[in-house]
């Protein structure tokens, strides 16, 4: 069986990428410090725990398993703390992908796919944003994001790296099958906060400003589920496999939701009250995030399936009541 080194698998995202890598007949072996991960989660191939600026592991780990690809989505991912401490981003987002990158080519495996951020884009309101839009990171997240991804571009150059680079939008939902779900510490993250106002684990979901030019006045953003978004992934591993070559990819549906439609929504799926509460903008939030996902469409054939609010917030309250929300490790 063919075997992708998952970094970052023992997250959200990782998680799910390694149960879909599984059911499509890959070996996902999880490379993750556990800083922000969860052990709990690894539960699809093996997990070895380690830090991508630890080089001796890294290359010990690509020797043992001589993975075919990597999925690189081991990365620190808040944006706010971003912007107070940048030395962090810059040091393990960007450090961190070096020495993976090194690592690789070293052990002579030239396949990466990449998760970066639609963040890379900034503050474009208004616009439906696809792959040649232009790249303005406002803060030190996306920054590290686009960092990385002329990283690849440079090493595709010089070394023949191959990469494939995902440009996510909003990420949400869980695992149908209820075995993994989003759990971040602490969550900044809008589905899984609400989830929690909802069975009473926080006193309420702070809507951060009602006040935008949007027809309810609060911000929009492109929703997708996990699961699509995850499917994307082994469709770029085949198109490397294919040896189609480096490409860059939106991953959004090209539909806005906006902060009270998924309120109402989640209210309506769980059949709860979602306590509220109005409050001041967030900074550094832009007021539109849309995608222009064509390219992944035609060019992958990717067919998001579960990406409506309804089956995002159904799987992730789901998995919300399985297990309260959390893992213990
Ligand atoms: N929101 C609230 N209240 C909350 C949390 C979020 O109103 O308690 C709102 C935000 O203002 C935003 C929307 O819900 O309008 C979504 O917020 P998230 O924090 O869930 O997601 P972001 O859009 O801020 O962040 C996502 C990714 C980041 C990425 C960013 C790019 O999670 O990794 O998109 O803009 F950097």
């Amino acid at each position: 069986m063919t075997t992708i080194l998952v970094t970052g698998g023992a997250g959200y995202i990782g998680s799910h990428a390694c149960k879909v890598l599984a059911a499509a007949g890959y070996t996902p072996v999880t490379y993750d410090n556990l800083d922000t991960g969860w052990r709990d989660s690894v539960k699809f191939g093996p997990f070895e725990q380690g830090d991508l600026l630890d080089r001796d592991r890294l290359d010990q780990v690509f020797a043992a398993y001589r993975p075919a690809a990597v999925m690189h989505f081991a990365a620190l991912s808040q944006v706010g703390e971003s912007m107070t401490e940048p030395g962090k981003y810059w040091r393990n987002n960007v450090c961190g992908s070096l020495s993976l990158f090194e690592a690789a080519i070293h052990a002579g495996c030239l396949d990466v796919v990449f998760s970066s951020t639609c963040a890379t884009y900034g503050e474009q309101d208004g616009v439906v944003l696809d792959e040649d839009s232009a790249q303005q990171p406002l803060n030190s997240y996306a920054a590290s994001k686009r960092a990385i991804e002329d990283m690849l571009d440079n090493f595709g150059a010089s070394h023949g790296l191959r990469s494939v680079i995902f440009r996510y939008f909003n990420v949400a939902g869980a695992d149908p099958e209820g075995e993994i779900g989003e759990f971040h510490q602490p969550e900044t993250h809008l589905v899984p906060l609400m989830l929690d106002a909802i069975d009473g684990k926080r006193d309420a979901l702070t809507i951060f400003g009602t006040d935008y030019d949007t027809p309810d006045g609060t911000c929009i953003r492109d929703y997708v589920h996990v699961m699509d978004l995850v499917d994307a992934h082994v469709l770029g591993v085949k198109w490397l496999e294919d040896g189609r070559g480096s490409r860059v990819f939106n991953l959004g549906t090209g539909t806005g939701f906006s902060v009270r439609e998924v309120v109402d929504k989640s209210g309506s799926v769980t059949n709860r009250e979602v306590p509220i509460l109005e409050g001041a903008r967030r900074p550094g939030d832009a007021t539109a995030l849309v995608s222009g996902s064509q390219r992944a469409m035609t060019e992958l054939g990717w067919r998001p399936t579960r990406s409506t609010l309804e089956t995002m917030i159904a799987d992730a309250w789901r998995w919300h009541q399985n297990t309260s929300g959390h893992y213990s490790a």
